[in-house]
């Protein structure tokens, strides 16, 4: 008997666009196939929206909709975005709306060097094994902003977050007249606390003494300086066993890829968090790899880091260790965590016992999606 025994789980499944429904299909079976071994059920309830769905109603994601997701456990996305649709439409409109209405104020991406993953940059013997900690509710993401041909942005704001809300609006003319775009970044306290209490957090859980704040107050004062001083603050006084160190993000990106595995915990305001996250994806292998979870109070929701990537979906070169990884977070947030473990270890099994044809197509193998999903629940 283990403590999973006999429970069930309604997951919500959002497979989305272009290479989403492909790897998502191995994250599900991979999480049922170790759910079952461990006595525990978890029951999928598939969610429409995406380009197809968009193109085909008009609707991008209704409020029913979310109403009806907050009742789940958790959440799976697979990718939203498609070329033929105008960008922000749907990323906004569905991946971003989702994040913001479900206060998932911690965007969690691991990387961790995986067996048999060829890495781009020599390792010298040490493993990458870091962690971005992305506020995800602010910063330049608050969407205050416009283009204008006019020579003039008067761009209304009614912002609500779970903690506070914000109004007013930005207005700018420019002179002489010519088209231009302004958008505007916030960072709270309220905000910044909450991430570095749980990147503190994460950081006692890996046994570190060091966070990293990903900054850039040299040249964003206001912006980045009130970021890194409330990180710095809040980390200083809850945390005495934490130091806090601050690297601004240029050099950070050069440190990074000169030294990939220097890293542990990084402390990121949400585009810097966007950017290096796929930084550290592409160092420890690929993105095919890089896992993550959007987490909050309320609904959390897991998907990988990579997008909907239309140059390969259809192809079968999508490699879905990133969506399977992230359901091993997923299944840990439930309280799965030996679950979580079977299918964490399938991954290494079979990377492990891989000859070179049977690597993804990513890592120079042939093997393809659908025998790489086959490959991992072989293991479990
Ligand atoms: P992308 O992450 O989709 O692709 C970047 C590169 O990585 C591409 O060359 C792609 O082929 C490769 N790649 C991505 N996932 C892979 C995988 N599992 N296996 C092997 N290779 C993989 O980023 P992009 O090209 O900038 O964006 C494509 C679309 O996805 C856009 O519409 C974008 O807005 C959207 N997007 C969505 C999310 C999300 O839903 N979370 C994240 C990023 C981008
Ligand atoms: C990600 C993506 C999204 C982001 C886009 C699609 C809005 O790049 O999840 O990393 O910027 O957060
Ligand atoms: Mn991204």
């Amino acid at each position: 008997m283990n403590g999973a025994e006999g429970k069930r789980f309604s997951i919500a499944v959002l497979a989305g666009d272009g290479i989403g429904p492909e790897v998502i299909s191995a994250a599900r079976r991979a999480a049922d196939a170790a759910a079952s071994r461990d006595g525990a059920s978890l029951e999928w309830v598939e969610y429409p929206f995406g380009a197809s769905f968009y193109l085909r109603t008009n609707e991008i994601l209704p409020d029913s909709a979310l109403k009806e997701m907050s009742a789940h456990s958790a959440m799976m996305l697979g990718a939203i975005g498609d070329p033929a649709v105008k960008p922000g439409i749907l990323e906004r409109g569905i991946l971003l709306k989702l994040r913001f209405e479900f206060d998932q104020y911690v965007n969690l991406r691991p990387a961790a060097s995986l067996p048999n993953v060829p890495t781009p940059v020599p390792l010298n013997g040490r493993r990458i094994d870091s962690v971005v900690v992305r506020e995800n509710t602010e910063d330049l993401y608050i969407g205050l902003g416009d283009m204008s041909d006019a020579g003039c942005v008067d761009a209304p704001m009614d912002l609500k977050r779970a903690g506070y809300s914000a109004t007013g609006r930005l207005s700018l003319r420019i002179s002489p007249e010519m088209p231009f775009a302004a958008q505007v970044a916030l960072n709270t306290k309220f905000a910044v606390e909450r991430i570095t209490r749980y990147a503190c957090e994460t950081a006692r859980k890996r046994g570190e003494k060091v966070i990293t704040v990903v900054s850039k107050s040299n040249a964003v004062p206001a912006l980045y300086g009130f970021f890194e001083d409330t990180a710095r603050e809040t980390a200083n006084r809850e945390f005495p066993d934490i130091e806090c160190k601050v690297a601004n993000v240029d050099a950070l990106c050069y440190h990074l890829v000169r030294s990939p595995a220097m890293y542990g915990v990084l402390l990121c305001p949400n585009l810097f968090g966007d950017i290096v996250s796929d930084l550290q994806a592409g160092l420890a292998g690929g993105m095919g790899t890089a896992a993550g979870g959007n987490i909050g109070d309320g609904l959390s929701m897991f998907e990988p880091v990579h997008g909907s990537a239309p140059d390969i979906a259809g192809t079968g070169r999508a490699n879905p260790i990133a969506a399977v990884l992230s359901s091993v977070l997923m299944l840990r947030h439930i309280g799965l965590d030996k679950s979580a473990e079977r299918v964490e270890r399938a991954v290494s099994r079979y990377l492990e016992s891989s000859r070179r044809q049977e690597l993804p197509i990513e890592f120079g193998g042939d093997f393809t999606c659908g025998q790489i999903e086959e490959a991992i629940i072989k293991n479990i």
